[in-house]
């Protein structure tokens, strides 16, 4: 059996049902006797807290959706009096208001272990050096990240988003072994360290603690031979608790191994909401199991992805999320996940892994733009037009759908700080 952080991540299954059935109880409890808009939604749906008595019960109990959080801005959906709240942060949506989320000092607390948790399983140990490049403020990455590092013993460069030249230079100075890091900024790192002399592979990097934003397999495996480290993968969500609610685990890097002794997961289907079977694809929903000041009950995280039985620990994992359900594209009927034209682009040798993709509806017909990055090397005009012509062959083939494909010169495309905006729709709504 894995090394683990604690005794919980390699508990029996019948132990942990138990513990989930109880802590289930106690949270539906909670929430009903606090939140009124939740009592108010249970009543409407004819169930009581009483009425869970195994863990399939749930699917009994109403969802939770973002629109609920937005409605009750700003602290309407809190459980505990605004007093105990000892932080908050917030999520911007694209339209409106922010969904705003609170904590209480056990909260806090829960929070730190679960991320000390997923920096263990990733491979991190007290003592390494840990340099934090998420944003510290209202995103939950930065101080997440933060707290669960110093928590498990790490030392932490709390560094922030941006200011990449200063970023490559304190990780030249200072040889941090693990960064913690969103997917589309390693590569803007990367850039950084070629770009003053370095050899993006040469530095004291190994282990690069990657989410808040999708990531496919073919980006992964590019940024890991350019940087020779490995990308470990980490999920979460504001509304939940931040990052740490699942994590890829060191010693079988096989899928993300969900807490769940605090996040219960079920996988429904987006369309109905009717619950999955393990091993079926839908979208992730998660009820918290320990929470105190926002209790969250079958929250819709529209993220799609499937549930798997355990393998370094004996809790289950979450494959690779296949997207969400709100970035799907239709294109002129046809459904499209921005990932299956990162995976095209990144089977290119010419292609850089930069790009934007823009739909627009001219004479009321889709119209989908990629435009993508050359590599330095490759940049020349012969290069750029048979690279074009090779993407758009392989996007039609693949997927289905005709796109234009504006090859761009390298570094022409904006890079992002934090999470990348790789589609751009402008349709009229
Ligand atoms: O992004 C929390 C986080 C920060 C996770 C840093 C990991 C690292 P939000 O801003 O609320 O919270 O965004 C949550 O980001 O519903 C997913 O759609 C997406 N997301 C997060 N991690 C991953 C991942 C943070 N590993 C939303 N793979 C989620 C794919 C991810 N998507």
């Amino acid at each position: 059996m894995s090394e683990v952080f604690e005794a919980v991540e390699s508990a029996g299954r019948p132990e942990l049902a138990a513990l989930q059935l109880q802590r289930l109880k106690a949270t539906l409890s909670h929430a009903w006797r606090n939140v009124a808009p939740l009592r108010r939604r249970f009543e409407r749906a004819g169930v009581q807290p009483g009425d869970l008595r195994s863990l399939a019960d749930l699917a009994r109990f109403p969802f939770t959706t973002k629109a609920d959080l937005r409605d009750a801005y700003p602290f309407g959906l809190f459980a505990v009096p605004r007093e105990q709240i000892v932080r908050l942060h917030a999520s911007s949506g694209t339209t409106g208001k922010p969904t705003v989320v609170g904590y209480t000092r056990a909260d806090l607390d829960l929070w730190a272990n679960v991320m000390a948790r997923s920096i263990f399983a990733a491979g991190g140990r007290p003592g390494d050096l840990l340099h934090n490049t998420y944003g510290y403020g209202l995103f939950t990455g930065g101080l997440g990240f933060h707290y669960g590092a110093e928590h498990l013993g790490c030392s932490v460069i709390p560094m922030s988003g941006g200011q990449t030249e200063k970023q490559v230079q304190l990780i030249a100075d200072f040889g941090p072994k693990i960064i913690a890091c969103t997917p589309s900024y390693l590569l803007t790192l990367a850039d950084g360290f070629a770009e003053q002399g370095i050899d993006p592979a040469s530095t004291s990097l190994r282990i690069a603690l990657a989410g808040g934003e999708p990531c496919t397999r073919e980006m992964r495996a590019a940024i890991e031979a350019r940087m020779n480290l490995q990308v470990m993968e980490c999920y979460g969500l504001s509304e939940i608790i931040g990052p740490g609610v699942a994590m890829e685990c060191c010693e079988t890097r096989d899928g993300l191994t969900i807490w769940e002794d605090h996040f219960y997961p079920e996988i429904v289907d987006p369309a109905t909401g009717e619950v999955l079977p393990d091993g079926a694809f839908g979208e992730l929903v998660i009820t918290t199991l320990t929470k105190q000041a926002l209790p969250m009950i079958r929250y819709r995280t529209r993220d799609l992805t499937r549930l798997l039985p355990g393998t370094a620990r004996t809790m289950r994992r979450l494959d690779k999320f296949a997207g969400r359900s709100d970035d799907m594209l239709i294109i002129r009927g046809v459904n499209v996940f921005p990932s299956q034209i990162e995976e095209l682009i990144l089977k290119s040798p010419a292609l850089a892994p930069h790009y934007v993709i823009e739909v627009t509806r001219p004479h009321n017909l889709d119209e989908v733009e990629v435009q993508v990055e050359l590599r330095p090397e490759a940049d020349n005009d012969a290069a750029r037009s048979r690279a074009a012509a090779e993407l758009r062959h392989h996007i039609k083939s693949f997927i289905g759908i005709s796109a234009r494909v504006r090859v761009v010169p390298a570094a022409s495309i904006e890079r992002p700080v934090g999470k990348a905006k790789r589609v751009v729709d402008k349709r009229p709504r």
